[in-house]
């Protein structure tokens, strides 16, 4: 694989995730003892990479990690995902990034990313990427590496630029700008909105209407599914029932699975549906990336629930087969 040709290029942070396993969440100022403890490669650029490679697509990785014992693992497990890392340095005396994971019984998480080399992260480093960047079909990037690195990439960026503004923050007005498609959830969609998320899809969309945001919105509801928004109504995308173990990485997995169906020029509906499908597929084990799914396992998850098949178009990625250029 040359690196110009990838599908998906991804700028963003690659973490160690400890994962404690306990019965209840604690409580401000509590002590619970974990019922078990595991290590796994994460980062929401990296699980979202392996995503969208896990998928079928060429993927590219521009970030960064420590020259601690911990970056070898991490590079270890973007290869096995089919990552290329060409584009993933290392930055000397800095801890690869980690997130201390804490995951009870009823699958609720907590998350404390800890940034190390992923803050460390510049526009010089995407620009060094530049020909991958430019070269991706879409290019995705999130906030855990510093705003004005996502800010490059997105500037940089010669196909459709994917921000999943994750951890949420107020975004610079230049790179909304700059987003052609705008992944978040109810939380981070209430930071960068600046209000809470309308309960009534109709006000949502005369909200995004009077909003300025030139993009199309994908606000992800967890187990209820996603909301869409591509100028027009908000669609509402369900998801299926399915039994929960860890939902760490769904969001990651869906955004994976968006970027895979919009490389390929799904439309937006399409390509959401996809997505929910990914995710509830993502969530049976322990782990951001252990049980995200191929494409044949997400496939047969759109056939079952119904919905999408009829309906597409030929050659679309509900289709039997996908033409041999884009396996
Ligand atoms: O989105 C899940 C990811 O968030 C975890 O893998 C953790 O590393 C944090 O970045």
């Amino acid at each position: 694989m040359t690196p110009t040709q990838v599908d998906v290029a991804v700028v963003g942070s690659v973490n160690i995730d400890l994962v404690a396993s306990v019965a209840r969440l604690p409580l401000p100022g509590e002590t619970v003892s974990a019922d078990d403890f595991a290590q796994f490669p994460g980062g929401k650029g990296s699980n979202q990479a392996v995503a969208a490679a896990r998928l079928g697509r060429r993927v590219a990785f521009v970030g960064l990690i420590g020259d601690d014992a911990e970056a070898g693992e991490v590079r270890a497990a973007l290869e096995r995902g089919s990552v290329d890392v060409t584009h993933l340095q290392v930055e000397p005396g800095t801890p690869t990034g980690r997130a201390l994971v804490v995951v009870d019984e009823a699958a609720e998480n907590t998350i404390i990313v800890v940034g190390g080399a992923n803050m460390r992260l510049t526009p010089a480093h995407v620009e060094a990427a530049g020909d991958v960047v430019r070269g991706a079909r879409v290019v995705v990037a999130q906030l855990e590496v510093p705003v004005e690195t996502v800010t490059a990439a997105a500037r940089l960026s010669g196909g459709r630029f994917l921000l999943n503004p994750a951890p949420a923050r107020q975004l610079p007005a230049e790179l909304l700008d700059l987003v052609d498609v705008l992944v978040l959830n109810e939380t981070e969609y209430e930071v960068v909105a600046g209000h809470p998320l309308p309960e009534d899809p109709a006000e949502l969309g005369s909200r995004l209407a009077s909003s300025g945001w030139q993009c199309l919105v994908v606000v992800t509801l967890g187990a209820r599914g996603c909301l869409v928004w591509d100028g027009g109504e908000v669609a509402s995308v369900p998801a299926p029932v399915v039994p929960v173990v860890d939902t760490t990485g769904a969001g990651d997995t869906f955004i994976g699975a968006l970027a895979d169906a919009l490389s390929r020029d799904e439309p937006p509906l399409t390509a959401a549906r996809w997505a929910v499908h990914a995710a509830s597929r993502s969530v049976g084990a322990l782990g951001a990336t252990t049980a995200m799914p191929d494409r044949a396992a997400v496939l047969a998850a759109v056939r079952s629930a119904g919905d999408g098949g009829p309906t597409e178009p030929e050659g679309s990625l509900l289709s039997e087969e996908a033409p041999a250029e884009q396996r």
